[in-house]
């Protein structure tokens, strides 16, 4: 992993997010084809792009993000035709996953066009290519007139970014310019379809749905759960890079220890409920991440000072998955010992919702028991 780098002057400069001013993507475009690092925001989460086609360019991005480089870039594109300058072949399946979901947050794994260097692949010879929605976004690469690879703008093993304050706090000194276009509607990132294995399947739910992709290719296997110990060093055992490298569990860890509850809805309120209790006794400080189903029965943990943050209800997902990350950012930086966490069905984004947390957890689900707070076990997949 490469992680030293010379300090330079971050600057950020505000961009509406539906009508980006021509002459601030300009300037951020001239920074790209000069081979330097643009953070930009796309629907998902914030991007850390640079010129994809150009290895040094590439490198800064492993350098910025202190991420190792057996880790694959995506590769942005601002139209559909421009697959083809990325990939040495575009089978049927993809344009058909194209027609339907680009622009939007759907990453799609191909082989690896000639003219991507081998370093913004890890390796691999397959790439990772994506059509992004956001007007900023699409407006930069346009500007830019070549493929952006883009990593989320985080550092390596950090919560993904959807404001530029976020992206400031991971990355402030690392790169010159970050262009700030509000937060980030998804709030997870893209779900990532491997197209070259022989059936198409999910490496990384994200922000389009597997239901919606069955639509298109009824076929589609869904993600395995995330393994414990995998990717733990990043390359995996064969020291090369993995096949689904985002599958690393450590990849979205807040910096404080996560316990995911899981179970019957009232039990795993009543789990919560006295785990949070147990540790404001022993004079902890306290983050929940619930729903707002959940709100009453945890007012007495309120009451004793523990941060209980609610984004949605447990009946829509995709308002938790655009929540997910800023909250567990605030509550890091509210100085929390612990996040005590609910589960959320994996239906629509909350499948992609249930995969962060499980990461951030580290694996590791605790199954709450009918009737008590207290008994419960722990469920390493
Ligand atoms: O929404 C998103 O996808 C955001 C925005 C900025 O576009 N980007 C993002 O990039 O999340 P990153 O680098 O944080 O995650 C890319 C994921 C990683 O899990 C990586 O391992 C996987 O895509 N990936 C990239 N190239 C791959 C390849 N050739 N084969 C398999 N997985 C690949
Ligand atoms: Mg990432």
């Amino acid at each position: 992993m490469a992680d030293e780098m010379k300090a330079v002057h971050t600057e950020v400069v505000s961009v509406d997010p539906q009508q980006p001013a021509a002459d601030v993507i300009e300037r951020a475009a001239a920074l790209l084809r000069a081979g330097e690092l643009v953070v930009f925001p796309t629907e998902t989460v914030y991007g850390l792009g640079g010129n994809a086609l150009q290895e040094e360019a590439a490198r800064r991005i492993f350098t910025a993000k202190g991420r190792p480089f057996t880790d694959p870039l995506i590769v942005h594109i601002a139209q559909k035709e421009e697959l083809e300058q990325v990939a040495a072949a575009v089978p049927e399946r993809a344009w058909r996953l194209a027609e339907a979901f680009w622009p939007g947050p759907l990453t799609l794994i191909l082989p690896r066009g000639e003219r991507v260097p081998r370093l913004v692949t890890a390796g691999l010879e397959t790439v990772a290519v994506r059509l992004p929605s956001h007007p900023v976004a699409q407006a930069l690469i346009r500007a830019a007139g070549r493929p952006i690879a883009a990593p989320s703008a985080n550092r390596f093993k950090h919560v993904s970014p959807t404001t530029a304050q976020h992206a400031l706090a991971d990355l402030n000194g690392r790169v010159p310019l970050i262009l700030d276009g509000g937060p980030t509607p998804v709030g997870v990132e893209s779900t990532v379809v491997d197209l070259c294995a022989p059936v198409p399947r999910i490496l990384r739910p994200g922000g389009t749905s597997l239901e919606a992709l069955r639509q298109v290719l009824p076929e589609i296997e869904p993600p395995s759960p995330p393994r414990i110990g995998a990717g733990d060093e990043p390359g995996g055992q064969e020291g090369q890079a993995q096949r689904s490298p985002g599958q690393l569990l450590i990849h979205y860890s807040p910096t404080v220890p996560l316990l995911l509850f899981d179970g019957e809805d009232a039990a795993q309120r009543a789990a919560l409920k006295a785990e949070a209790l147990k540790r404001l006794e022993e004079g902890k400080r306290v983050g929940i991440l619930a729903a707002s189903e959940d709100l009453e029965v945890l007012r007495p943990c309120q009451e004793r000072g523990a941060l209980v943050r609610a984004p949605a209800s447990l009946e829509e997902p995709a308002r938790v998955a655009a929540a997910l990350f800023a909250t567990l950012r605030a509550l890091e930086e509210a100085g929390v010992d612990v996040i005590l966490c609910r589960s959320f069905k994996p239906v629509g984004l909350g499948l992609a919702v249930q995969d962060r947390l499980r990461r951030a957890a580290g694996g590791r689900v605790i199954l709450a028991e009918a009737e008590s707070g207290e008994s419960a076990s722990i469920d390493a997949p």
